[in-house]
């Protein structure tokens, strides 16, 4: 019995070393180490703060972006999306990037004049004529000139997103020429572009963050606003106003930015295939912002007591040409003018 328990024991060593050296769990020699592992084996997350809902270009683009970064990493990149300025908003996300309060952010590039007076080039009014311009712009090498300015400020610039053409709309009447904008309170985002804008038709524009558009309209602390269909739809703007203006005057985009510091921690294939998530979701996420503005701008003329009205091409051309003075502020106000004229090549006049 003795002998048998001995031998039993022996067996069961045996066929461990056998099965650890075949599995080379024994004996095995470390993998080389290099730069490209470092990392690997752990969980890293980004936390994606916006301040639009689910349901629009940048809400639907961040979940895709979420998406594919999660399936090109196997898993080991999570990104949490936080919409609707459920985690920061527009007054305090920038300062939470830059803390490293949070990882990402996507801010309207209008928001990041303040820091950056050359962004004010994407506000001016009627510079774009269709989204195949805008995303020439955004997606070459003067986007990428745009997104070098960022690096004073610690911050890594992964792109632009598209969202769409901006529109007006009022409470009180339609804006059938730009004289009806006269005396009126439009919110807008802050930018002394768009500032200048609306004080070029007479109108004082008010920079107020987009999570409190709704209830300034609601209140009648404000008459007017201009955004994109998509915004105005999800935002429900069209319950606290009565007239919607065609005017298609700018446009609302976005920078897809992220903390230098954590961009720098990751390890390089990591930002690989970050990058390769980017372009791909870039691609796809400029003809879904336009198909979006479409169905949300026919849903909006489908609404009670709501009228969606098109400027004519006589108004609109008048109102351009009212507005060209918004350039000459543009151009003594910038450092880099040299960007105007480089966009001023690609769009038709
Ligand atoms: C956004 O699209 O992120 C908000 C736009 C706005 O503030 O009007």
């Amino acid at each position: 019995m003795k002998k048998f328990i001995i031998g039993t024991i022996i067996s069961v060593l045996l066929l461990t070393i056998a099965i650890g050296i075949q599995q080379d769990l024994l004996f095995a020699k470390p993998l080389p180490y290099d730069d490209e592992q470092k990392g690997l084996d752990t969980q890293i997350t980004i936390h994606l703060s916006h301040v639009v809902a689910e349901n629009t270009p940048k809400g639907q683009a961040a979940s895709k972006f979420a998406e594919l970064v999660e399936e090109k990493t196997n898993g080991k990149v999570k990104v949490h999306v936080y919409p609707n300025s459920s985690l920061f908003n527009d007054e305090n996300e920038f300062q939470a990037l830059q803390n490293g309060n949070v990882e990402m952010i996507i801010p309207t590039f209008s928001k990041m004049t303040s820091n950056l007076p050359n962004w004010q080039v994407l506000d001016l009014p009627y510079l774009f004529n269709s989204d195949d311009e805008v995303h020439e712009v955004l997606t070459g090498s003067i986007g990428e000139q745009l997104l070098n300015e960022l690096k004073p400020f610690h911050i890594k610039g992964l792109g632009f997103w598209h969202n769409g053409f901006k529109h007006i709309t009022t409470i009180d009447h339609p804006i059938h020429t730009f004289e009806d904008l006269t005396g009126l309170r439009v919110r807008t985002m802050p930018s002394k572009t768009l500032e200048k804008q609306f004080e070029a038709v007479g109108a004082t524009s008010i920079p107020i963050s987009f999570s409190e558009v709704f209830t300034d309209l609601e209140s009648n602390a404000i008459d007017a606003q201009e955004n994109t269909a998509s915004n105005i739809y999800s935002k429900g703007f069209y319950k606290v106003q009565k007239h919607m203006t065609l005017t298609k005057h700018g446009i609302l985009g976005y920078a897809v930015l992220m903390n230098e510091n954590f961009w720098q921690s990751l390890p390089t294939k990591i930002q690989k295939q970050i990058m390769e998530a980017m372009k791909e979701t870039t691609d796809w996420q400029f003809k879904q912002a336009i198909d979006m503005n479409k169905e949300d701008l026919q849903k909006l003329e489908q609404q009670d007591n709501f009228e969606v009205y098109t400027m004519s091409d006589k108004e609109r051309q008048r109102l351009k040409e009212k507005l060209a003075s918004v350039y000459d502020f543009y151009r003594n106000n910038v450092q880099n003018n040299d960007v105007l004229s480089e966009i001023e090549k690609i769009v038709s006049p």
